[in-house]
């Protein structure tokens, strides 16, 4: 990843980064994010009061050292929830927040913006706090995201940017089928210094070909009020 839209100076002040159990929601995200659910991840709309937990999961080092800068502050990352609900009214960008079976508490987030105007070009991008990394958490957030994306947002082609050096980050894209397609050369500043990113990306083809392969479809939507 990447460079998510969020622009702190844009904003007067802050982070700008087959299974027959599945229900299928009618409702209309721009309105509000249903909920996904999985085995142990639950993605939902980000509320203010998720504030200082992602501060606390985003902010260390290893954890936003090769993205768009956080926001520093806890009021900062209320600006930008704010920022993301306004972005969802709009109908550009989705974020939801990312939480574990037995908690409510938000410890990472999953974007996804429209690069051509109705998502059918869209970029996502994640960030999780270290503490769940290596836990199963990643995958299962990232197919209900790209489940979301290809089945509601109607993307056709999702693609997302990780600085090379991002070890992590490009074996978990990896992981989940995006396809190394290039290599952007000095495409992302971050802490004064140009880096290359590979540029990935996930076709719709190649979803359905996995999802129908790889992935029992255990999703439950439904909606928040
Ligand atoms: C990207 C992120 C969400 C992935 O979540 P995660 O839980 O770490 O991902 P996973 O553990 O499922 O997968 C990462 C893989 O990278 C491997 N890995 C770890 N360090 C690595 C390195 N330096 N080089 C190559 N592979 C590495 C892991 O072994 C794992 O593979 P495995 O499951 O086959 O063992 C998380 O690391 C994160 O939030 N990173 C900081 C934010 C970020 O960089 N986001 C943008 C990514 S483009």
């Amino acid at each position: 990843m990447e460079k998510m839209p969020y622009r702190a100076e844009l904003d007067g002040g802050i982070f700008q980064m087959g299974c027959p159990t599945e229900q299928v929601t009618t409702t209309d995200w721009r309105q509000a994010l249903p909920v996904l659910t999985s085995n142990q991840v639950t993605l939902r709309e980000l509320r203010i009061s998720d504030a200082p937990s992602l501060f606390a999961m985003l902010t260390t080092e290893e954890v936003s050292r090769f993205i768009s800068p956080p926001p520093s502050t806890v009021e900062g990352f209320e600006r930008f929830i704010a920022w993301t609900q306004r972005q969802r009214a709009a109908g550009t960008y989705v974020c939801f927040a990312v939480t574990v079976e037995g908690s409510d508490a938000a410890i990472g987030i999953f974007q996804v913006r429209e690069l051509e105007k109705g998502f059918e070009t869209a970029e996502w991008g994640f960030a999780i706090g270290s503490p769940y990394w290596g836990t199963g958490v990643f995958a299962e957030g990232a197919r209900l995201t790209m489940e979301f994306a290809f089945d509601v947002l109607g993307v056709h082609r999702l693609e997302a940017r990780a600085a090379v050096r991002n070890g992590r980050g490009n074996a978990a894209l990896l992981k989940v089928g995006a396809v190394p397609e290039a290599v952007l050369r000095q495409s992302f500043l971050r802490n004064g210094e140009y880096l290359d990113q590979t540029l990935y990306a996930i076709v719709e083809d190649d979803w359905r070909a996995r999802d129908a392969q790889q992935w029992t479809r255990t999703v439950i939507r439904e909606t928040v009020h």
